[in-house]
């Protein structure tokens, strides 16, 4: 990027609300409004009552995001918004808000790929050179992805069924721990013994990149039941030590899987994660360690910019921008949007994969 655009990010994809002011690398302002609490009675993202919240809630982050910054309308060189992949009513939500704004203010607008959010924060954050390979991994996003450019994204290999945060919290719903269920069963496997119980690692035995975690969650429920059946319920012990043998298995599946990903991508600079699954201090260890091996930088995003945020739109719309130009009014919202048109479909993919 040449000249230090100022940009307003919006992101309305999923359940958090958010609006950034970005300028340069600068995050001036970064709101992000989560809707945890209007979910969490159905046990699951409620499409209508999100996409209702994005509506109610979006004219309201872009003010705090404004005031934050210390900025007006007018000081916004271009209004950057997730334009998909995503749930089709938050996504419309933003990308109507987006073009209204547009149309009042004159300011040019891009619409931004969700994934090409998450993918381009490592240059937001630490600013790494083209090319470099990513591992998105999250609630909602497993892939591999060598970025080139802005816009230039290969998929070497995604999950077929669950993303690995899905699979952290059916873990933990089955073993009756708290949600998000990532952190209660790391908690939980840091006195536990990984070796007690026999985990499969998914997928080892197929070549590529591809990974899958839906058999993991069913591996726990049967050991969880023989364990049942056998003494009536479960020993704390007993918790730990499912919870330490599913995090090793998904450990070694992404460790295993980064080394294939990392010898398929040539002259790269660096290997990325992002994604809520990268707080994990076990995996993020791992995958730092195999970096090393290789003298390659590992960067891993602070968690706030790893998870959703309309920074990493603001960002990714700025770097876009500055390549394409802007979209016009007839820009649409996208429930599914693959960053890479050029790779097959996977058949599952997470729970906004097979979208993305
Ligand atoms: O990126 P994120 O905040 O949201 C989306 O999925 O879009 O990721 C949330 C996921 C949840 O499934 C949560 O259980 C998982 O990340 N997670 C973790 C940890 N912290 C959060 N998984 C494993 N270990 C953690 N420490
Ligand atoms: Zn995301």
């Amino acid at each position: 990027m040449n000249k230090e655009i100022t940009v307003l990010g919006l992101e309305s994809s999923c359940d958090d609300t958010a609006a950034a002011i970005v300028r340069g690398r600068d995050i001036l302002s970064s709101v992000v409004a989560d809707q945890t609490a209007l979910h969490a009675a159905y046990g699951g993202v409620v499409p209508e009552i999100a996409a209702r919240a994005h509506a109610e809630k979006l004219d309201l982050c872009i003010e705090r995001a404004l005031d934050d910054a210390k900025v007006t309308l007018n000081d916004i060189d271009v209004i950057a918004v997730t334009a998909g992949p995503g749930l089709i009513g938050g996504v419309l939500s933003g990308v109507m808000m987006a073009k209204g704004l547009s149309a009042a203010t004159g300011t040019p607008m891009i619409g931004v790929n969700h994934l090409a959010g998450h993918a381009l924060t490592p240059r937001l954050t630490d600013n790494v050179g083209y090319p470099y390979l990513i591992l998105l991994v999250s609630g909602g996003h497993c892939q591999f992805l060598r970025v080139d450019g802005p816009t230039a994204f290969s998929r070497l290999g995604s999950t077929i069924d669950d993303a690995p945060g899905e699979a952290f919290d059916k873990t933990a719903r089955l073993l009756g721990l708290t949600q998000p269920g990532g952190p209660a069963v790391e908690r939980s496997a840091l006195s536990g013994d990984e070796s007690r119980f026999a985990f499969p690692r998914p997928l080892l035995d197929r070549a590529g990149c591809d990974l899958s975690f839906s058999g993991l969650k069913t591996a726990l429920l049967r050991q969880r039941d023989a364990l049942i059946a056998d003494q009536g319920g479960l020993h704390p012990q007993d918790v730990s030590d499912l919870c330490a043998g599913f995090q090793a298995a998904v450990r070694d599946v992404l460790v295993e899987k980064s080394r294939r990903a990392l010898d398929a991508s040539t002259g790269i600079t660096g290997f990325a994660v992002a994604g809520g699954v990268a707080a994990n201090t076990e995996l993020r260890a791992a995958l730092k360690a195999l970096s090393a091996a290789r003298d390659l930088p590992f960067i891993a995003p602070p968690l706030a910019l790893c998870t959703d945020n309309a920074a990493m739109i603001a960002y990714a719309g700025a770097e876009i921008f500055a390549e394409t130009g802007a979209d016009d009014l007839s820009l649409s919202a996208r429930p599914r949007w693959p960053l890479d048109q050029s790779a097959p479909a996977a058949l599952g993919g997470g729970r906004k994969g097979a979208k993305a």
